[in-house]
């Protein structure tokens, strides 16, 4: 009995000092399992003479009590204490930023192609699209180009397919067959613009690609004028370099047009003074223009006694250059993200 008081005086302390679940249960079996001492004084309790056996058992039964509830409030404690820890750790901050993934941009050339489309888009243009591999009648012949134009030499256009002069393939090197395609498909009026890929054969340099990118306008209807040419295009102009800019048509020669012109746009870096973007000379060539050759009208079934209109045709590449100050054209194809990044 009084082995029995001394572990019921020292086991609340020790109880309450075991920090986790596996040192309580390994206290528990040390004070209530088979070797302990309690189990020991239970299974002695029958060579016990028969007066004391009442006083010993009840005594038994009690530490046994005791113990036993000392043990299960601690086991609650330590159980509530661990759940609480796992609440804590899981806990989710909903106000912290969250993890950005990295978001990519368009490209640089077609932010330039979707800008300057909208900009036409906005005077009620069409937007079309026609094949890459064209037929020698709509990339020349339908544009009035003669069979003999040094144009149509292997040195200047790349061949797909032989055959006579207009049923020749080959990769279309301006975006004008689709001023063709698109009359033969469409009655007057006709205000379109024609984004796509344009192939020649050009070595890489600075300013040249064998695969570059147009962008075409064409406007048919009755009664345009040169003047509606050249309002047309100052519009994009401003609209494309700033409220400021000028334009300037130069004397030039195509074949589908006539007149044809060279337009040039004031600079905007220098506002005309003569600065490096332009080379001194305050303006800056930016596309071919002029007014749709009869002879193309004819080809394509159209009445040039009652119609009239104007096309014009730039380079995607040349005209993100020079607004950007881009210095090699190789940088709209390397796919380099530190270059094509600034553009967003
Ligand atoms: N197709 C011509 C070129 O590639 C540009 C142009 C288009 C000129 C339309 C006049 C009219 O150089």
């Amino acid at each position: 009995m009084d082995a029995l008081d001394q572990i019921l005086a020292q086991a609340p302390a020790r109880i309450a000092a075991a920090e986790d679940l596996g040192a309580l249960s390994a206290i528990e079996a040390e004070l209530t399992g088979k070797k302990s001492v309690l189990a020991e004084t239970r299974r002695g309790l029958g060579g016990l003479p028969a007066e004391e056996r009442p006083v010993v058992g009840a005594m038994v039964h009690d530490v046994q009590r005791r113990l036993q509830e000392a043990i299960d409030e601690q086991r609650r404690k330590l159980e509530l204490a661990a759940e609480d820890q796992l609440l804590r750790r899981d806990r989710v901050d909903v106000t912290l930023p969250g993890a950005r993934p990295p978001v990519g941009l368009h490209h640089l050339l077609s932010q330039t192609v979707d800008e300057v489309v909208d900009i036409f888009t906005g005077l009620g243009y069409r937007v079309a699209s026609g094949p890459e591999v064209e037929l020698g009648w709509y990339n020349f012949d339908a544009l009035n180009t003669p069979p003999t134009h040094p144009s149509r030499l292997e040195s200047d256009t790349l061949y797909v397919d032989y055959g006579e002069p207009s049923d020749e393939m080959l990769l279309r090197t301006h975006t004008s067959p689709m001023q063709a395609r698109y009359m033969e498909q469409h009655e007057a009026p006709v205000y379109v613009v024609v984004p796509g890929r344009t192939f020649r054969a050009d070595a890489l340099d600075a300013t040249h690609s064998p695969v570059f990118y147009q962008i075409e306008g064409l406007a048919v209807d009755e009664d345009i004028t040169f003047g509606d040419l050249k309002g047309t295009l100052a519009h994009f102009a401003r609209e494309f370099f700033g409220a400021d800019r000028t334009i300037r048509l130069l004397p030039h020669f195509f074949p589908f047009t006539e007149p044809s012109a060279e337009m040039h746009v004031s600079c905007f870096a220098c506002d005309g003074s003569g600065c490096r973007v332009c080379s001194g000379s305050g303006w800056i060539e930016l596309m071919g223009c002029g007014m749709v050759d009869p002879n193309v009208f004819e080809a394509v079934g159209y009445d040039s006694t009652r119609l009239s209109g104007f096309a014009f045709g730039m380079g995607a590449e040349r005209i993100a250059m020079v607004r950007h100050g881009i210095n090699h054209i190789k940088h709209f194809y390397e796919n380099d993200l530190r270059v094509l990044g600034q553009f967003t």
